[in-house]
């Protein structure tokens, strides 16, 4: 019984780091792309964001944002204004694929920001 539910984790945490680890990738191709959003000025969000400048783990969580003076409800918000006002491209849409994967890479991001800079 024991040996059943160990075979059964193994396999699911296996399958959970696989998809992991698949976000983490496309997640990160879209963070450091200058064409994100059809971008146009040669920045990426690393340009500006690198070694998780101006995040903390509340960025995950928080509902409210003020980003260059300018208040800002939710996530999905928060990084399109960064598409629109700081790469010059168009906003993704809120719940789409790229959106849901950049938001994924940003928590691994932060995370090892975090880990770096607090051993
Ligand atoms: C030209 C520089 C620049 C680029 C490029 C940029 N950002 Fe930002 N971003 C900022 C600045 C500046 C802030 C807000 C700093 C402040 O006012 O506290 C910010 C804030 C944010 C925040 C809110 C963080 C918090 O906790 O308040 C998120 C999330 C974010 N950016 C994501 C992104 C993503 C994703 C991209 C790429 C699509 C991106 N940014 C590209 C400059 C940039």
């Amino acid at each position: 019984m024991f040996f059943k539910i160990a075979v059964i984790c193994a396999a699911s945490c296996l399958f959970s780091v696989q998809a992991i680890a698949m976000t983490n990738d496309y997640g990160r191709k879209l963070f450091t792309s200058t064409t994100l959003g059809g971008g146009t000025t040669g920045k990426t969000c690393l340009t500006c964001h690198e070694k998780g400048r101006d995040f903390s783990k509340e960025t995950l969580t928080k509902q409210h944002f003020t980003v260059m003076g300018n208040e800002i409800a939710g996530l999905p918000a928060v990084i399109n204004f960064c598409i629109e006002v700081a790469l010059r491209g168009q906003e993704l849409a809120p719940d789409g694929e790229q959106m849901r994967n950049l938001i994924a890479y940003l928590k691994i991001f932060i995370e090892q920001n975090n880990k770096e800079e607090n051993p």
